[in-house]
């Protein structure tokens, strides 16, 4: 076990800066992070070091897109106030806990990653037998723990590396979380707790180790997470105390598997970069519009009087998305009995996307007439994130013996 309870996680994600976003990550990623941030304490972190795995070969761009990824997550919705949104390569403790980690990383477990694998043979013109692409899933890794995350909302290509960690996380415990004196100061911990408190802790315990009483090991959590009088090393001792193991140093995170989002491409296949049918947030009315009065419709319609069906229809996809009862019956019947045209049935879905788009694309020339109020978002998430950092690789580096 040794995971954080759920509601009390901390929730930590990050993108790699490759490009300008589109409605994809809008609907995908973006409004998800929107109700996280409510819920949670959110970190959120442009993954530069990611992005030069697969692009060391031309990182000119990476700075442009980096920023412009943070204005993007801004417009969207992203508070600052809620949300700490930070640069991977300014907080480098991320590098230092990624080599830590790979001294107990055994080989097999990076090779075996299908990620690994699958994307040396989808980006064959890019040589990506190198070290750093190897490594891609243990820096991630090291971007969780660090945070000492318990909710990683990722989606399904990226639950394997959310497994890796808790494996990499697990070990690490394993092997460092083992001090000679464990029990003894575990014991210390809990009178620092309060006399009450303590009684508490010790009945929890025990009904959790003798009888395996979930209920009172949900508890015990809680009581823990709620004590002000112990740090952050003597919590640790005692969660990893309460399930008779050592000290929690690396709590192992969940994967919050973000839904796939049902955001078609101009195409119909998933939005995506790579097909070329996206949608960008920053493109302008013209060019959407554009784009969407020329996709596709079913082949089946050639000529104006000829009946179509949604079914066969990329534009009916977006309907899906962006129409109420109504309208998809207006569709449905128009296009089944030829009454409406495809220009007409699309109309509403031009309508639909502007009026989705317009907001966050003010909220981008806003951003952008400010860049010093982006530049200390980006700090100020910076700092945040490396204060967080610094205390965990305390622990990680008195751990392993490095103070
Ligand atoms: N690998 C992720 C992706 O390609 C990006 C990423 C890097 C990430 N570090 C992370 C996501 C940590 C979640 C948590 O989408
Ligand atoms: Fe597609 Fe609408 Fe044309 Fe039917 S009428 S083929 S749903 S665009």
């Amino acid at each position: 076990m040794n995971a954080v309870p759920a509601q009390h996680a901390r929730v930590l994600s990050g993108m790699r800066p490759t490009g300008r976003l589109h409605l994809g990550h809008y609907h995908g990623v973006l409004k998800n992070w929107l109700e996280l941030q409510h819920e949670y304490q959110c970190f959120f972190f442009v993954a530069d070091w990611h992005a030069l795995t697969t692009h060391y070969d031309d990182p000119t761009g990476i700075p442009q897109n980096t920023w412009d990824m943070v204005i993007d997550w801004l417009a969207a919705g992203v508070n600052p106030g809620e949300a700490t949104m930070f640069v991977q390569s300014q907080v480098p403790e991320h590098a230092e806990l990624h080599l830590l980690l790979s001294m107990i990383t055994p080989l097999g477990w990076l090779e075996r990653v299908p990620s690994y694998k699958d994307q040396q043979e989808r980006l064959k013109e890019k040589d990506l037998a190198t070290y750093g692409f190897l490594g891609y899933p243990l820096l991630q890794s090291a971007d969780i723990l660090i945070y000492k995350a318990g909710l990683v909302p990722v989606g399904e290509d990226q639950v394997a590396h959310v497994e890796l960690t808790r494996e990499v996380a697990r070990r690490f415990n394993h092997i460092y979380g083992r001090e000679a004196d464990f029990e003894e100061r575990a014991e210390e911990a809990i009178k620092k707790m309060g006399k009450k408190n303590a009684k508490l802790y010790n009945k929890y315990r025990k009904a959790y180790t003798e009888q395996g009483d979930d209920e009172a090991l949900a508890a015990a959590r809680a009581l823990l997470e709620s004590q002000q009088n112990i740090g952050i090393a003597d919590r640790d001792r005692l969660f990893g105390y309460l399930e008779g193991g050592g000290k929690v140093i690396l709590p192992e995170p969940q994967p919050l598997l973000t839904k796939a989002s049902k955001m078609p491409g101009l195409d119909g296949q998933k939005m995506s970069k790579s097909y070329g049918n996206t949608i960008a947030l920053n493109a302008s009315p013209e060019a959407v519009e554009k784009q969407l009065r020329t996709m596709p419709t079913d082949p089946a319609r050639v000529r104006r009087t000829d009946p179509g069906d949604p079914d066969r229809c990329p534009v009916w996809q977006f309907h899906e998305v962006y129409s109420d009862d109504k309208l998809k019956q207006w569709v449905q019947e128009g296009c089944r009995s030829a009454s409406i045209g495809c220009l007409e049935c699309k109309a509403p879905v031009i309508d639909a996307v502007l009026a989705e788009l317009k907001p966050i694309q003010e909220r981008v020339r806003e951003y952008e007439e400010q860049p010093e109020l982006v530049r200390n978002i980006i700090d100020e998430g910076n700092e945040r994130a490396r204060d967080v950092a610094r205390e965990t690789m305390e622990d990680v580096r008195h751990a392993m013996s490095l103070r």
